[in-house]
């Protein structure tokens, strides 16, 4: 059975008040059901006290948006895992599209922060995902699978069992423009297919593998309610209570 997600991505939004409002709303608000989680991927400035609000609850944790690959050292602003480790962080963001666009990440370094993390026994949640430009061109399959390849697929079996993948069509973010549920499902079974020709049908399947790009309360359950799709990864939605609770229930519970 695989574990079904909501996470939220607030990116580089709220202020430290506002934020740890929002932590208490939703571990308040959201009811915990079987077989699922709440992650809140908050800014470093919430992180913290974020996990204190969320310790009350089993179903809601808290994750950074991003972590540098080195353990310590000379990188004036730059966040390493192990201090993220020391204040009980679990989740951690790798390879968001913005970061990789705005921040030059690439693939070989993203392997080294999937690596950074796990070293630290926190969960990298990985983002893969094409540009319009490459899907018009129709080779988005191959290319969200070569990033797979160069970021994850050096891991061993015992290591990539721990990854959670979000597939985030860059075209979707944060555009309002939603994938179809169809559109969706077709990448996610290649994703899914991708593994399991690397690491076998039974880690395949148990593979957590969520969707992000314009989810919201009204397409969140058609969304969820495809066979490879677990779940999301919400940017604008997880911003407000009113808008990321829906979402959060409207994950399937029974599917495995
Ligand atoms: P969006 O962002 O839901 O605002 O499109 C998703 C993301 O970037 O993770």
């Amino acid at each position: 059975m695989r574990l079904k997600i909501a996470a939220g991505n607030w990116k580089m939004n709220k202020d430290y008040q506002e934020g740890l409002e929002l932590v208490s709303e939703i571990v308040q608000k959201s009811k915990p059901a079987t077989g699922t989680l709440v992650i809140l991927a908050t800014p470093y400035i919430h992180l913290k006290d974020a996990i204190n609000i969320a310790k009350t609850t089993s179903h809601v944790k808290i994750a950074a948006q991003n972590c540098h690959q080195a353990k310590n050292g000379a990188y004036t602003g730059e966040t390493s895992i192990g201090m993220l480790s020391s204040i009980g962080v679990e989740y951690v963001l790798i390879g968001h599209s913005e970061r990789r666009q705005y921040f030059r990440e690439s693939n070989e370094l993203l392997a080294e922060k999937v690596k950074a993390a796990l070293s630290e026994n926190i969960t990298p949640i990985f983002c893969c995902g094409e540009s319009l430009e490459i899907r018009n061109e129709g080779w988005h399959v191959r290319y969200v699978k070569n990033q797979l390849k160069k970021s994850l697929f050096d891991l061993s079996e015992e290591d990539f069992k721990k990854i959670i993948i979000a597939y985030e069509p860059i075209w979707a973010i944060g555009t309002g423009v939603t994938a179809s549920a169809q559109q969706a499902q077709e990448i996610h079974k290649e994703i899914r297919e991708a593994i399991a020709e690397k690491y076998g049908n039974i880690i395949a399947e148990n593979t957590t593998v969520l969707y992000g790009g314009s989810v919201k309360p009204a397409n969140a359950e058609e969304l969820f309610s495809q066979k490879d799709v677990d779940g999301g990864l919400v940017g604008g939605a997880s911003l407000k209570a009113e808008t990321f609770l829906p979402i959060i229930e409207a994950l399937p519970t029974t599917h495995s």
